[in-house]
């Protein structure tokens, strides 16, 4: 850079000064940040380190993911142009508060193993959560189920019954019953280890011991063997059941027997206190908290659980609650808001279409079903007019989010292309959260350049493939037969064209 230039660039950043970082915040309240991660934000204003790596599923490559100006966004465009014509997945988020304390793919525990060959959770597909700050986009981690990050050899965070406290920021559209959506401090050893050896916020559908308010999803905090969020009351109806499309959670323990549950929706800047006082019992008090860093996962490793994370810290010390109420309107003047969850050429809710295999072998072949069996069948002008209706679909709003769609089977209406155990299915929807869920899919540009690949809402690392004429929700590389490398940028390439019938 020329002398000239960075003369320039330091009048832009002293006209464009930013503004304090949460962990200015709570470092201004003397209980200073001891773990900060997000890829979205830096947490700090004079941060200009690596927020996340991501690695590349075609060669295996590693960036690290910067800000886009110190104490900025996260550059997400520079993400998308690495994984171009390929997936990427988040393989660490790195701990902005200078000790050490980043996060990387969740190894085996005690309640589950992943499905890597060790044993490790998955790792997030990269591009499962867009978001903008501000008009700038970025992308959250999106957690789906087997999907986890942990550090079990910490730095500074709190042991015992020492205080600290913590936030999370979630999507709070994006939850299901399965433990245990947590973020904070959990046991080293991967294993459950007993009452009071986890400290962590929650969000979700909560089904172990208390709830809030109606019928959820819930801000709750993981303690081991229990949620909580009060004493031993089973329902706290301080707790609101959460609507809105972001939350941030906030806990926080002292010695003393005193804890805190506090939350609410950062794009109004408010907090409430859904509970103060004592913990529950027994052996809440004194706490024994490990201080291993957990994310998308419990204490165990249990990895039933799906959300989305945009940002968190873990402090020393029992933050204030004027410390944690600016702290919201920092995240509130970080401007996230909702951003469109398809690319590529349009696939719109209304119109009828196919889909039309790009893979050289292939190019006759359309996504069609026999049965309940999805598969690709040969399909042409002088094709009969069944064959033509099975490889012909309705696209409509996607049952499990509105901002994808899913495809019903012209010639069974009322079902739908759905993943079970990774394979697709026709079946009729049943109503279910679990069946609006698989059947949802977020079209994107074409993965080898041409047209689309349709993704799965609820598993973005997972798209519509072709193998052996089957198809499948398949991931670049995965456990499966089906997840080979080998054609998979083509066997994961559509045409979507006009339905035949
Ligand atoms: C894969 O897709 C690329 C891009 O469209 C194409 O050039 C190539 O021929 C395809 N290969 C096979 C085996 O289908």
């Amino acid at each position: 850079m020329s002398r000239f230039s960075t003369l320039s660039a330091l009048v832009v950043l002293a006209a464009t000064s930013v503004a304090a970082g949460p962990c200015d915040i709570y470092a201004s309240g003397g209980t200073p940040c001891v773990a900060a991660h997000s890829t979205t934000r830096a947490l700090y204003s004079a941060y200009d380190g690596a927020l996340y790596q991501i690695l590349r599923d075609s060669d295996q490559v590693t960036v690290d993911i910067y800000p886009i100006e110190t104490g900025g966004v996260a550059n997400g465009p520079a993400s998308q142009d690495f994984c171009v014509d390929t997936t990427c997945v988040i393989t660490t988020i790195y701990d902005q508060s200078g000790k050490g304390n980043h996060l990387t793919q969740a190894p085996p525990g005690g309640a589950a193993t992943g499905t890597d060959p060790n044993g490790y959770d998955n790792q997030a597909a990269a591009f499962g959560a867009p978001v903008t700050l501000n008009g700038l986009l970025a992308f959250g981690v999106f957690i789906a189920p087997g999907t986890g990050y942990r550090n079990d050899a910490t730095n500074g965070i709190a042991t015992g019954d020492a205080a600290e406290g913590m936030y999370a920021v979630f999507d709070g559209t994006h939850y299901n019953g399965g433990c245990c959506m947590d973020y904070g401090n959990a046991e080293v050893s991967a294993h459950d280890t007993g009452n009071g050896h986890m400290e962590a916020v929650y969000f979700g559908l909560g089904t172990g011991f208390a709830t809030g308010a109606g019928s959820g999803p819930w801000i709750l905090a993981d303690l081991e063997n229990g949620l909580y969020v009060g004493d031993n009351t089973a329902v706290n109806e301080n707790d609101p059941a959460v609507t809105s499309r972001f939350i941030t959670g906030f806990v926080k323990g002292e010695p003393g027997n005193q804890w805190a549950v506090r939350g609410g929706d950062p794009t109004t800047g408010n907090v409430a206190t859904y509970y103060s006082g004592v913990r529950p019992s027994p052996d809440y008090n004194p706490m024994s908290k490990e201080g291993a860093i957990i994310l998308g996962i419990g204490g165990d490793n249990s990895d039933a659980s799906q959300g989305t994370f945009y940002e968190g810290v873990m402090t020393t010390g029992y933050p204030a609650d004027d410390i944690e109420n600016q702290v919201q309107q920092n995240i509130q003047a970080a401007g996230y808001a909702v951003t469109s969850l398809v690319s590529g050429p349009a696939v719109s809710v209304g119109s009828a279409v196919s889909f039309q295999a790009t893979t050289a072998c292939c190019t006759t072949r359309y996504i069609a079903h026999s049965g309940d069996e999805v598969n690709t069948q040969v399909v042409d002008s002088s094709s009969d007019s069944a064959l033509k209706l099975s490889a012909s679909w309705n696209v409509v709003t996607g049952l499990g989010n509105s901002g994808c769609v899913s495809f019903e089977s012209r010639d069974t209406p009322g079902s739908y292309i759905r993943h079970s155990g990774f394979e697709l299915y026709v079946d009729a929807n049943d109503g279910s959260a679990l069946f609006g869920t698989d059947a949802t899919w977020c079209p994107q540009s074409g993965i080898n350049g041409e047209g689309n690949s349709i993704r799965s809402w609820s598993y973005p690392a997972h798209y519509f493939r072709h193998y052996n004429a089957i198809g499948y929700a398949a991931s670049n590389g995965g456990p499966s037969d089906f997840d080979t490398t080998t054609l998979f940028v083509n066997d994961t390439t559509w045409i979507v064209g006009a339905a035949w019938a």
